[in-house]
């Protein structure tokens, strides 16, 4: 196994160029084969999460045809199954998004039940909610979500959470449903848009994605489509992060400005300046950042996924900050691997108190998840010394180059086994 090993105290400096969203992708490779035509997908990440439900979606029988890594064509017309192994929703919980699609397309889907996961136990009684709302029959049987109807019903759902997931995954099935559906309270995420955006190019009728009420008028078919995925709204808030941190000054481009305003504005908050342009923001730290409280919000508010990589951001701070997580139960865990580095944070319910500290030191810490992971790197960017953060494989699901990008932006950091003892002190000397 491979770790990230970091040498800290350098200010990053340069330009990166962010990616297409892990989760808008998601939702939309599983609605792609809802065609019985060729859809084509494009800036895609090149991560796990998105390999491993393309070979969901190969198993089933759809035709998938890589064109390159951040490409790819899917044709749904030969599905022969309507049932997700569990070994793809154990390695990602998304895969429940083609419940929605074979539910909508085919009137029937199982898929193994999801577990819960590091950051939560993870429900999904709203996504049922929607298609029991559809005139679905959702059964839970050895683990397994077996969802079926003679025909799928136009309906008005009211979401009790305004969940991402449900919210997309209610949507696709609502496509293929005779009649309209409304879905009130759903989410307004940027990649609940894009996946509605994605639908309506299929030729499906959505209106009102981004607001807490979404339209949908059934359709007869979906047909192909061609396709690109938004920029990862919460890859470009890390890198915003790691540049805010190390007090240097980043060009993030490929980004929808508009996406990161909960982000930016938290940033300027605390003494970071972050330039718009059109499709790239700059952030620039001079001095020592202040402190702020913060809690998750659902968007517009300030993304959970970026609350471990702004709680790394603030340990080094001016000042006592406060941060609520209220998304999940168990977002908070890394917390004691910063503590090892010397951070002083305490937490109190679902909210992480910091002292800021003068500094941090490098210690071998390990990614308990996707983007506390990332939260540690950036840690280990700002600490003195050495810092080696295990499990890199979470952070690799969700972030494309991870360490190639942070490279390029002047990071003392490589990928190499800690074990061999050679590639380490050649790291060292090299660095030193
Ligand atoms: C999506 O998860 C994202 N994952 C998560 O990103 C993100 O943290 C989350 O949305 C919130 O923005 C993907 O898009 C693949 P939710 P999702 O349904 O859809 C509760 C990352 O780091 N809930 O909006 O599962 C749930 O427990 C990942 O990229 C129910 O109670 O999130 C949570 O407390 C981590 N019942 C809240 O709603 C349900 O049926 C929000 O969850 C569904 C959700």
């Amino acid at each position: 196994m491979e770790q990230y090993i970091i040498k800290g105290g350098k200010a990053l400096h340069g330009e990166v160029t962010i990616g297409g969203a892990k989760n808008a992708a998601l939702g939309i490779l599983s609605a792609a084969i809802m065609a019985d035509d060729t859809v084509t997908v494009e800036n895609l990440p090149d991560i796990g999460d998105i390999n491993v439900l393309l070979q969901a979606i190969e198993k089933i029988g759809a035709k998938v045809e890589r064109i390159d890594k951040h490409s790819v064509k899917i044709n749904g017309s030969n599905i022969n199954s309507m049932s997700i192994d569990y070994e793809f929703i154990r390695k990602i919980r998304a895969s429940y998004y083609l419940l929605g699609a074979l539910l909508g397309k085919y009137k029937k889907a199982q898929v193994a039940l999801p577990g819960g996961c590091n950051i939560g136990s993870r429900p999904i009684d709203q996504h049922i909610k929607g298609f029991e709302a559809l005139g679905a029959s959702v059964k839970i049987e050895h683990g397994m979500i077996q969802a079926e109807a003679e025909e799928l019903k136009g309906n008005h759902i009211y979401l009790d959470i305004a969940s991402v997931g449900a919210t997309i995954n209610i949507m696709m099935a609502a496509c293929l449903a005779d009649g309209i559906t409304i879905i009130e309270n759903s989410a307004k995420e940027p990649h609940v848009v894009d996946a509605a955006n994605f639908l309506n190019s299929m030729g499906a009728s959505i209106k009102g994605a981004g607001t807490d009420v979404i339209r949908i008028k059934g359709v007869k078919s979906l047909s192909g489509s061609e396709y690109a995925i938004i920029p990862d709204q919460i890859e470009a808030g890390t890198f915003m992060f790691a540049a805010a941190a190390t007090k240097g000054d980043v060009l993030i481009k490929n980004v929808i400005p508009k996406h990161l305003e909960a982000i930016t504005a938290k940033l300027n908050e605390i003494g970071a300046s972050v330039e718009e342009y059109d499709d790239a923001v700059r952030v620039i730290a001079a001095g020592r950042l202040g402190h702020t409280h913060v809690k998750t919000l659902p968007y517009p508010g300030f993304p959970t996924d970026m609350q471990p990589q702004m709680t790394a951001a603030l340990t080094t701070s001016e000042g006592t900050s406060i941060v609520t997580e209220t998304m999940f139960e168990n977002r908070l865990k890394y917390v004691d691997e910063l503590s090892r580095m010397g951070a002083d944070i305490k937490v109190e319910g679902n909210s992480a108190v910091i002292v800021g500290v003068k500094g941090l030191t490098g210690a071998i810490v390990s990614a308990p998840d996707l983007r506390a992971g990332a939260a540690l790197v950036i840690a280990g960017l700002v600490a003195e010394g050495f810092t080696v953060v295990e499990q890199v494989e979470y952070i690799e699901r969700g972030y494309e180059n991870f360490e190639r990008k942070m490279q390029g932006l002047g990071a003392t950091m490589a990928k190499i086994d800690i074990e061999d003892e050679k590639a380490v002190q050649k790291f060292k000397l090299k660095v030193s």
